[in-house]
C-alpha cells in the first residue's frame, strides 16, 4: 500500500484536540489512505512548523487557537470566506504547491443548526455574543441567511460596531452592549446602529416589536456565546431577560464537561442548550471534503462525542 497523505491539526495547546480522534473516523468510513497528527506549535514557532510540515509531504492543515489569524500571512491565497472571516481554519496545499487558506467554521455551525439540530434560522431572531476571532468566523455565514434578526452583543461595544460596519453589505447585523441588553425597553432595543452612530432614530422599521401579549420581545430564539471567557471558567454578565423558554443556545466552546455556558443557560430556563462539539464535527467534515473531494458521514463520530 502507498503511503498515507499527510494531514494535521496545529495549534497550542493540542494535546486535548478531538481533530485527530474525528479524522481517524473519517479516514476508515471513506477508506481514504490519509494520517492526521496534532502539532503542538507556539506562536512563534508556527511558520517553522508549518513550513517543516509541507515540506515533508503535508498536504493539508487544521488551524485553531491561537492561530486562526497569524496563519493567514503563511497563505499564498485566501478563499472569500477564509478572507471575509479575517481568519483560516483550514489550509490546503494546491496542485501547484501553493496553500490556500479556507475556512469552514461558518458552514459547519450552519449544518449543525439546521440539519443536525433542525433549527429554522431564517425565522429566528438570533444573538450572538462577542465580537472577537469566533464571532467573525461565524457571522457572515449567519447574515447571509437573513435571519429575522441579527444582533451582536459585546462587551467593548466598540468592536461590535466594527464588524456592524464591515458585514453590512453581507446582511443586516445590529450591535448592542451587555449593558444595552440588559436595560432594553422596546424603545431602546429599536434603535439601529446608525443611531448609535448618527443619534437620530428615524429607522423603527427593523427594530424589536412589543408582541401581543405585552411581551417586550427581549428574548432571543437563539443565543451562540462566540465569548473566549468560558476558556476562564466564568460566564460574563449576559443578561438573564435574553433567554425565554423556547430560547436554543449554543456554546461555540465545548468541554468533556458541561461548559460555564451552558450552566448558566440553563439555569435561566432555555428551551434546550448545546456545547459546540457538532460544528467541531462537520466543519471537520467539511475540510475533509476540501482535501480529499468526499463528505464523511458524521452520524457515527456525532455518537461518540457528548451533544
Ligand atoms: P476568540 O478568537 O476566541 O474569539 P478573541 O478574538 O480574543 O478570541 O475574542 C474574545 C471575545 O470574548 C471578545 O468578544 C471578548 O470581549 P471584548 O471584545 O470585550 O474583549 C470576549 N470576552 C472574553 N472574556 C470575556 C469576559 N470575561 N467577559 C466578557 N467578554 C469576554
Amino acid at each position: 500500500m502507498s503511503e498515507a497523505e499527510k494531514y494535521a491539526v496545529i495549534g497550542h495547546p493540542i494535546a486535548h484536540s478531538k481533530s485527530p480522534v474525528i479524522h481517524k473516523v473519517f479516514a476508515e468510513q471513506t477508506g481514504e489512505n490519509v494520517s492526521y497528527e496534532a502539532i503542538d506549535a507556539a506562536p512563534e514557532e508556527l511558520h517553522s512548523a508549518v513550513t517543516r510540515f509541507i515540506a515533508l509531504g503535508g498536504r493539508g492543515l487544521n488551524v485553531t487557537v491561537p492561530h486562526k489569524q497569524a496563519i493567514i500571512e503563511l497563505m499564498d491565497t485566501l478563499t472569500e470566506r477564509a478572507e471575509i472571516a479575517g481568519a483560516v481554519n483550514t489550509v490546503i496545499k494546491l496542485e501547484d504547491g501553493s496553500l490556500c487558506g479556507d475556512n469552514t467554521d461558518g458552514i459547519g455551525l450552519l449544518i449543525d443548526l439546521q440539519d443536525n439540530l433542525g433549527l429554522d434560522l431564517e425565522n429566528m431572531r438570533i444573538l450572538v455574543l462577542g465580537a472577537g476571532g469566533a464571532a467573525r468566523g461565524i457571522l457572515a455565514t449567519l447574515a447571509e441567511l437573513r435571519p429575522e434578526e441579527l444582533v451582536i452583543a459585546n462587551r467593548t461595544l466598540d468592536k461590535a460596531l466594527d464588524i456592524v460596519d464591515e458585514f453590512a453589505d453581507i446582511g443586516r447585523i445590529k450591535a448592542r452592549s451587555f449593558e444595552e441588553l440588559a436595560e432594553a425597553d422596546p424603545e431602546v432595543i429599536d434603535l439601529d446602529v446608525d443611531d448609535y452612530i448618527d443619534d437620530e432614530s428615524d429607522d423603527e422599521s427593523n427594530g424589536y416589536d412589543s408582541d401581543e401579549d405585552g411581551d417586550s420581545g427581549l428574548e432571543f430564539d437563539l443565543v451562540i456565546n462566540a465569548t473566549s471567557a468560558g476558556l476562564e471558567g466564568t460566564v460574563p454578565p449576559f443578561p438573564g431577560c435574553i433567554i425565554g423558554p423556547d430560547t436554543v443556545c449554543y456554546d461555540l466552546s465545548y468541554s468533556m464537561r458541561e461548559t460555564p455556558f451552558i450552566t448558566w443557560a440553563k439555569a435561566q430556563g432555555c428551551a434546550a442548550a448545546h456545547q459546540g462539539w457538532g460544528m467541531l464535527i462537520e466543519q471537520a467534515a467539511e475540510s475533509f471534503k476540501l482535501w480529499r473531494d468526499i463528505r464523511p458521514d458524521t452520524t457515527e463520530v456525532r455518537k461518540q462525542l457528548p451533544s
